[in-house]
């Protein structure tokens, strides 16, 4: 059933080429994106997109909101148990996208209602075919990630995030009336990504790093499109190892946070292309408290590479696309370092897999 595997979460992990296949599977046409349900003009009543979430789900809605602000289209992302009950304004020209695997997260499904209450236009991003999040929005669109047994979100991050950058292609281009700046090269890259992430999984690094740097605190850090990825890692780190993990944008470490960082943190910096100099003060910040720095970036920032202690390298491509193969990295980290400590890996103390109370 697992496949060989120890553990589901693994199996899962290893997946992600076929997942992400499956997922871009007929997406991607020559020079533009092609989903189903919305063909071009599907959201020039558009004003502004919220993205409602929760865990792993509201990390890739973190990512998805940057990418469009990027791409000029107003977005912000909320936990979904605080938009239910203290939602910002909301109208008729609202989209707000709610992404959750199961679809049946109850806090995500009232956060939901509460956008339909106030007229806004819904649209579920989901794993499952007629799950109550995708009959009870205006529209759906499916990850297609295939069943996910580990109670740790892995493959349907990976997918979520794909989906993302194709719909938001779409809203970019409808809402603005333009293609976003290198567009092509996009597309392209998205195109070669499950062949990054089985590169990025045949030569990983994350078996020993977890080895090593195993500790009683662990730092994630990034900036920018790396800022869901330092969080999602820290989540995945906590939920499966039990050891205290934090993820937090760079910028933010010197208001705070680095009181706690002593030779015995480890800090894990998400480099995905840019933003390079500001990642190189924070590193400096960290390792002059005796921190070691393990990077996680493109070969090509070479710079960040010979500052850290240790790296761990993803294939070099589009920078949109590099938070998914950093975060690759990390899932297996949080992996090797769970099944260190012999962890119940698949179903961790206290958490279910779909969380259907508030
Ligand atoms: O099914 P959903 O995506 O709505 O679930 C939301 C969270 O409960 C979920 O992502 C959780 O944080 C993950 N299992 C963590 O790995």
């Amino acid at each position: 059933e697992k496949g060989g595997y120890d553990h589901y979460m693994l199996k899962e992990i290893q997946e992600q080429p076929t997942s992400l296949r499956q997922t871009l599977e007929g997406r991607i046409r020559e020079e533009s994106v092609s989903l189903e349900s919305f063909p071009p003009g599907s959201f020039t009543d558009v004003s502004t997109v919220q993205f409602v979430a929760c865990g792993t789900s509201y990390h890739a809605g973190l990512y998805g909101s940057h990418l469009l602000s990027e791409g000029g289209v107003p977005a912000t992302t909320h936990l979904a148990s605080e938009y239910a009950v203290y939602p910002p304004p909301i109208d008729e020209d609202t989209l707000v996208i709610a992404v959750t695997q199961s679809g049946e997260t109850a806090d995500t499904l009232e956060a939901l209602r509460v956008a339909k209450e106030h007229g806004a236009r819904t649209l579920a991003i989901t794993n499952v075919v007629g799950s109550t999040a995708a009959r009870e929005s205006d529209d759906a669109l499916l990850i297609r990630a295939g069943p996910e047994i580990g109670v740790a979100a892995t493959k349907t991050f990976s997918s979520q995030v794909a989906t993302l950058l194709l719909v938001a292609n779409r809203l970019i281009e409808d809402v603005t009336g333009e293609l976003l700046d290198g567009h092509l090269d996009r597309l392209e890259s998205l195109r070669s990504l499950p062949s990054f992430v089985q590169t990025g999984l045949d030569t990983s690094q994350a078996p020993a790093v977890a080895d090593q740097y195993l500790s009683d605190g662990h730092f994630f850090i990034g900036r920018g499109n790396g800022v869901p990825v330092a969080l999602e890692a820290a989540l995945k780190f906590k939920e499966i190892t039990y050891e205290h993990a934090e993820g937090f944008p760079a910028g933010e470490l010197k208001h705070g946070p680095l009181a706690l960082v002593t030779a015995d943190t480890p800090v894990f910096v998400v480099c995905t292309g840019r933003d390079a100099s500001k990642l190189e003060s924070a590193i400096r910040e960290v390792q002059t408290r005796g921190a070691p720095v393990i990077a996680v970036a493109p070969r090509s920032m070479s710079d960040i590479i010979d500052t850290a202690d240790e790296t761990l390298t993803v294939p070099a491509t589009h920078p949109d696309l590099v938070p998914i193969l950093a975060n690759v990295q990390l899932q297996l980290v949080a992996y090797h370092a769970a099944a260190k400590l012999d962890r119940a890996i698949d179903k961790p103390r206290n958490l279910a897999k779909s969380v259907t109370v508030e």
